[in-house]
């Protein structure tokens, strides 16, 4: 029933891209990436209200993706730098900076797409050259970006590989912020532990903002490894994260990570062991998927 699947396929697309717009469209919230997931994580299974601009946009949006996906689901050739596949794919470019240049003071975020092509590869898989704008979200500046991302096949198993550079997005001088930061946790007789980043209300005390960051930058580790042509991952929470000590010069931490697939609309719990030194960056020791369960905790619900 091929009619069948198409209809299924585009509710998906409206109920996920729903979510996108109510996550990204709000003027207001467009400086950080703490609101949007936090709004997030208090809906994770609802989708939020709309405003009247938001609906009109879902409209468009509704038409043209509708007949995107009659057409073909995994379009080649140009694509609509607005429809899922693109942006999926774009996303998966946000997650290669991030853990390559993350940092406590630097995250990656995906600002625009603005135009993007994809061809099958014979025994590769798909590749997409997409031209982006990628923004660094803590100096709030942006840049064009040419990127390629290679989805293997099905079959290989493998993770997307992506290139990209965006060097403009480096100029900002972090040194500074990166060596108190190391030196205040790495002489601590104390070791740091936080839980909920942020909470219920949206909110992160601002000494425990770098180890969100933190969380997300190594969050992005995994996502790059699990994202597909068919998901779009962002990090929802940080549910806990403890540091742990050390005999070497890095930072280490073992925390527990909660990321949404907003196209299947699930949260997914992780456990991530990692360090981090300004020399030597994010770098993930152990990453393992935590089995979907009832009687987990939930995430926190705004009443
Ligand atoms: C944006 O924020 C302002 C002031 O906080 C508020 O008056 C306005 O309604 C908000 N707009 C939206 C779309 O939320
Ligand atoms: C980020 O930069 C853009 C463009 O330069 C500007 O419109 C926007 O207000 C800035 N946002 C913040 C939070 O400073
Ligand atoms: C990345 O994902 C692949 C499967 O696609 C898995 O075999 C590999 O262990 C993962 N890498 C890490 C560091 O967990
Ligand atoms: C960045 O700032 C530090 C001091 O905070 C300085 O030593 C270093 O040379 C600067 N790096 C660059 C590339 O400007
Ligand atoms: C971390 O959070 C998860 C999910 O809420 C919970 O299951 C786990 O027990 C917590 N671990 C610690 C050490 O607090």
């Amino acid at each position: 029933m091929r009619l069948n699947r198409e209809i299924i396929m585009s509710l998906w697309i409206v109920v996920a891209l729903v979510v996108f717009i109510g996550v990204t469209g709000n003027p207001n919230r467009t400086d950080s990436p703490e609101a949007d997931t936090a709004d997030m994580l208090a809906h994770p299974n609802t989708v939020p209200e709309l405003t009247e601009e938001e609906t009109e946009i879902l409209g468009q949006q509704d038409l043209l993706l509708k007949v995107d996906a009659e057409e073909d689901f995994m379009a080649t050739g140009e694509l609509n730098p607005n429809h899922y596949p693109a942006q999926r794919a774009a996303k998966v470019v946000q997650h290669y900076l991030n853990t390559r240049y993350g940092s406590p003071y630097r995250l990656f975020g995906l600002h625009r797409v603005h135009s993007g092509n994809a061809e099958d590869v014979a025994d590769s898989g798909r590749k997409y050259h997409l031209e982006i704008t990628a923004q660094e979200i803590i100096s709030n500046t942006t840049e064009k970006c040419s990127a390629e991302v290679l989805f293997p096949r099905v079959e290989q198993q493998g993770s997307a590989q992506v290139q990209a550079s965006c060097e403009e997005l480096l100029k900002v001088n972090i040194t500074a912020q990166e060596e108190a930061l190391y030196q205040q946790y790495k002489n601590s007789p104390n070791l740091v532990s936080s839980q909920y980043l942020p909470d219920s209300h949206g909110h992160i005390d601002p000494d425990m903002r770098p180890f969100w960051h933190l969380g997300i930058v190594a969050s992005s580790f995994i996502m790059l490894n699990e994202s597909t042509e068919n998901t779009l991952y962002n990090m929802a929470q940080v549910a806990n994260i403890t540091q742990q000590a050390t005999e070497n010069d890095q930072l280490k931490f073992d925390s527990h990570i909660l990321l949404h697939d907003m196209v299947s609309q699930e949260i997914i719990h992780w456990k991530l062991l990692f360090t981090w030194s300004p020399p030597e960056g994010v770098k993930v020791l152990k990453m393992e998927k935590l089995p979907h369960c009832h009687n987990c905790e939930k995430p926190p619900e705004i009443n």
